[in-house]
């Protein structure tokens, strides 16, 4: 058997996605929603996992990492103070002629992919080096006379007759109560971080928490993203998995290296090779932040950002207490001093996160078999931890009681991880549908199961077969899934 090379393309994984129940369109019937998706059987228990990995590698491993549960909507002042009703824009720009709206960065990277493609790499990277430097600036004039000057044009009208640049405010506003008017204007949030702040002293007190600490939350965020491609890469409705660590001022740097390199292992311990990720530092930092990087991760797109680690100072708490009037400081016993905390976020979208383990497992593999003849299978191969299905439990056939010790083995096991039951079809199918949803063990009843209470396991990524006591099913997997 061999491996042909892993054909990663996004539409694969997209249709893959669908047909095996893991992500569809949203509202599909009504031909779906832009930038908005619904997860099936496969993919809501694969999102449970991957939030379940992240929830516990926080507040299980960490003494001093509590979790909590915010509400979607906040205080409209909340948004206020954290600069997201002043700040949380893009700089955009419209094609007079198609009517079509670009966020002015992506519409400059997709000119660089270009340049790329054409083999002039030099020329790519000084364009977005020089985009970079204006951003920073937030040079307008000079970011549309970038455009001009490398002749980028509309993909839809195909000319460069542009309007000026403008900011778009990312967030989602709706009404609250009946009544419209502007004091009840509250907004969907576009991150769970303020939940955070504005709890930081119910959650220090009642958590009897002491500096350095953290405070951990995964759910629900919105934005109205302008360009919304890449599947589930950029939604307009997603889950973020963010933990801001509380600390004293002044040593920022040297938690901002911690959780750099905590959040580093953290990927690479779900088996994926440390070439596929790179660190990206920012050249523009976000209002709120002294320092921040990104963790990126090889798509089948390129290297995007998955992850963003941010130095966020005290900025947040002090608006929060300039806002509300009420104190955010923290009594440090070991000094006797009040202090604002200064606070290390890092902050994972779960629905990226997703498109990252899919696009790492997924494979269509050529079987090279003994007869000389080829098959193909497509096989995900996901670690065994966060499969949604851990075991297949296969009788070989419908009759002659294999059922009955097959339900005995699923009566077993399923009071401690998700099995599958399968009786339809012949072994070889069946054998390919698991491999197809990443299920890492497939156990066949058969007749000598009967005779002397072993069972066939199958190895889902070396396609290997051992003839094992029913009895250590249940070890081995257990083993498989907490390595
Ligand atoms: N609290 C900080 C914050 O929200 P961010 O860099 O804007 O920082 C953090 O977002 C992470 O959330 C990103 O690294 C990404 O994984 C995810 N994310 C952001 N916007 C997203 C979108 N439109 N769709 C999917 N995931 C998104």
């Amino acid at each position: 058997m061999s491996k042909t090379p892993t054909d990663n393309t996004l539409q694969a994984i997209i249709s893959h996605a669908k047909e095996y129940g893991f992500v569809f369109p949203s509202s599909e019937i009504y031909d779906g929603l832009s930038a908005v998706y619904d997860y099936g059987p496969y993919g809501a228990q694969l999102k449970k996992n991957i939030r379940d990995y992240w929830w516990n590698s926080m507040t299980q491993m960490n003494e001093n990492i509590v979790g909590v549960d915010t509400a979607i909507f906040m205080h409209p002042t909340t948004w206020k103070a954290s600069g997201h009703v002043d700040s949380f824009s893009d700089p955009l720009i419209d094609n007079k002629d198609s009517k079509k709206r670009y966020r002015v960065d992506h519409l400059i990277e997709g000119h660089a992919d270009k340049l790329i493609q054409n083999g002039d790499q030099a020329a790519a990277d000084k364009l977005i080096a020089d985009m970079d430097a204006l951003l920073a600036n937030d040079d307008y004039v000079g970011l549309k006379k970038l455009i001009d000057d490398h002749k980028i044009h509309c993909s839809v009208s195909g000319t460069g007759n542009w309007t000026e640049i403008r900011q778009f405010n990312l967030m989602f506003s709706t009404e609250l109560g009946s009544v419209t008017d502007e004091a009840s204007t509250i907004y969907l949030r576009p991150e769970t971080a303020q939940g955070i702040f504005v709890n930081f002293l119910n959650v220090q007190k009642t958590a009897r928490m002491k500096i350095p600490f953290g405070i951990a939350q995964t759910g629900k965020a919105f934005r109205n993203e302008i360009v919304a491609r890449q599947f589930i890469f950029r939604m307009r409705e997603f889950e973020q998995m963010e933990m801001q660590f509380f600390i004293k001022p002044g040593t920022q740097k040297e938690w901002y290296e911690h959780w750099k390199n905590e959040r580093m292992k953290w990927h690479l311990s779900l088996g994926i090779a440390p070439n596929k990720y790179r660190f990206h530092d920012h050249v523009k930092l976000a209002h709120y932040a002294d320092a921040a990087l990104d963790i990126e991760y090889e798509f089948p797109f390129g290297f995007k950002e998955v992850e963003g680690i941010h130095s966020r100072t005290d900025f947040d708490l002090s608006r929060h207490q300039e806002f509300s009037k009420k104190k955010m400081q923290y009594f440090d016993t070991e000094i006797n001093q009040h202090y604002i905390p200064y606070v290390i976020e890092t902050s994972v979208g779960l629905d990226r996160m997703f498109l990252l383990i899919l696009s790492h497992a997924y494979e269509e593999e050529t079987i090279h078999k003994e007869d000389g003849t080829t098959d193909m299978r497509v096989v995900l191969h996901l670690p065994a931890r966060i499969a949604p299905n851990k075991l297949a439990i296969l009788p070989l056939t419908k009759k002659d009681g294999l059922p009955e010790l097959a339900k005995e083995l699923m009566d077993e096991c399923k009071k401690s991880f998700h099995c599958f039951y399968e009786e339809k079809d012949a072994i070889g199918k069946r054998y390919r549908r698991q491999d197809a949803i990443g299920t890492p063990f497939c156990v066949t009843i058969d007749h000598q199961t009967k005779e002397d209470g072993t069972v066939t396991i199958r190895h889902r990524d070396a396609m290997t077969q051992e003839r094992i006591p029913m009895s250590q099913v249940k070890a081995l997997v257990q083993e498989a899934i907490n390595n």
